[in-house]
């Protein structure tokens, strides 16, 4: 049957939800789903924004034909040619033979290599304007926000922000659509975190300019691709974006990421945070680097002023999964954070040093020496160190 949602008296999100997808974009671990939302307006000429992933499709094609009613569709706006959303453009095209695909120049050739058709597409650039009737639409191109042919669309008559993969979130619409329906800073503020900083956390001076764009705009309603549609509070979750974008974090805090291969690394990483604890610091993040996805870790780098890295020695490099998630951090372009290391190695410890090249040579890395060596095992001689590093760490807070 049709699920569809009420926008405002002509705007339906006619999108769908995936609740058994376990990797998004077969990386990205989704356990509170994922939904792709497309969104049609019954204006004088009918307009559809996007369409879906290809797993939601005939969901999409119920919603549409369901909202369409008689009317034919006239236009299908893409403002992002990654499949997860436009999966079903070919089909829309095929059911809809009169349909005007809008769309940049740099869209209509990705639409060529991933369909092999021609579109008589009208091409829009920067600033255009597209009338439907009582609405009327400008384009603004959003370049690696978050593949190089994104645009955003705005409904100048509503003032509604159609902002493709910005401002979305992982998980999926459990019925409510609007994140004012929902405890959105409690229950899903990570999960739009681990959104922002994995799909396009790279791309901060893009979203920066997008950001600058949208300033100009009065906005009062954003329609994103992924997640909740934002009606109020706009500025709250536009302020999350302005940190993640300048990589500015998000608190003052710490966050732990270990490798441990029989628990003595791990042992090293529970006493200095208990360590941190004693002296007053507060909501101590932790993870196994084996055992939490990387793009948890990096989420949380991005939230966390001060991070911690402690790995064993292995192979003579760093530990697997701890060189994983440095080399994560370094492609998402993380910045602005103060760093300690804690290295483990029986008989030649470097994972330390190794650590230490990684991070300073991202930008603006501040490395709290020295590290911590633990030779096998911490050694109750070592309690000084440790506290050494507790009090360099909350000595640079801003507390
Ligand atoms: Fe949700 Fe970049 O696609």
């Amino acid at each position: 049957m049709y699920c569809t949602k009420n926008i405002t008296d002509d705007l339906y999100w006619i999108g769908g939800n995936d609740r058994r997808l376990a990797l998004f974009e077969n990386i990205f671990p989704v356990p509170n789903g994922v939904s792709y939302n497309a969104y049609v307006l019954l204006d004088e000429k009918t307009v559809l924004l996007d369409t879906v992933d290809k797993a939601v499709g005939e969901q999409f094609f119920e919603n549409l034909t369901h909202v369409l009613g008689e009317r034919d569709l006239d236009y299908v706006i893409i403002n992002h040619m990654e499949p997860d959303h436009c999966a079903m453009l070919k089909e829309v095209i095929f059911r809809y033979p009169k349909v005007q695909v809008v769309c940049n120049a740099k869209t209509a050739d990705i639409i060529k290599q991933f369909f092999k058709i021609e579109t008589d597409a009208l091409i829009v650039k920067e600033n255009d304007t597209l009338c439907t009737g009582k609405h009327t639409f400008t384009f603004l191109m959003a370049p690696m926000v978050h593949w190089p042919e994104v645009m955003v669309t705005y409904d100048t008559t509503d003032k509604v922000l159609y902002s493709a993969d910005a401002f979305g979130t992982f998980g999926a619409i459990n019925g409510n659509l609007f994140a004012d329906e929902v405890d959105f800073e409690t229950k899903w503020l990570d999960d739009a975190r681990r959104y922002y900083t994995n799909i396009v956390g790279k791309y901060g001076a893009q979203v920066q300019a997008l950001l600058k764009k949208a300033s100009k705009v009065d906005i009062e309603m954003i329609c994103p691709l992924h997640g909740p549609v934002w009606r109020t509070n706009i500025g709250w979750f536009v302020e999350k974006y302005q940190k993640w974008s300048t990589y500015e974090p998000e608190d003052q805090g710490v966050m732990i990421a270990y490798a441990s291969i029989y628990g003595n690394t791990e042992n090293a990483a529970n006493v200095l945070a208990s360590r941190l604890a004693d002296k007053g610091l507060k909501n101590i993040a932790m993870y196994d680097v084996s055992v939490t996805h990387p793009s948890v870790v990096v989420s949380e780098a991005f939230r966390a002023s001060h991070l911690v890295f402690a790995s064993p020695t292995y192979n003579g490099g760093i530990f697997p999964n701890m060189e994983t998630v440095l080399l994560d951090l370094k492609a998402h372009n993380l910045q602005k954070r103060t760093v300690a290391f804690m290295q483990n190695g029986t008989w030649a410890a470097t994972s330390g040093r190794q650590m230490n090249e990684m991070i300073s040579g991202m930008k603006e890395m501040t490395v709290l020496e020295p590290a911590i060596t633990i030779k096998s095992a911490l050694n109750d001689n070592q309690s000084e160190e440790i506290d050494a590093m507790v009090d360099a760490i909350l000595d640079s807070m801003e507390l």
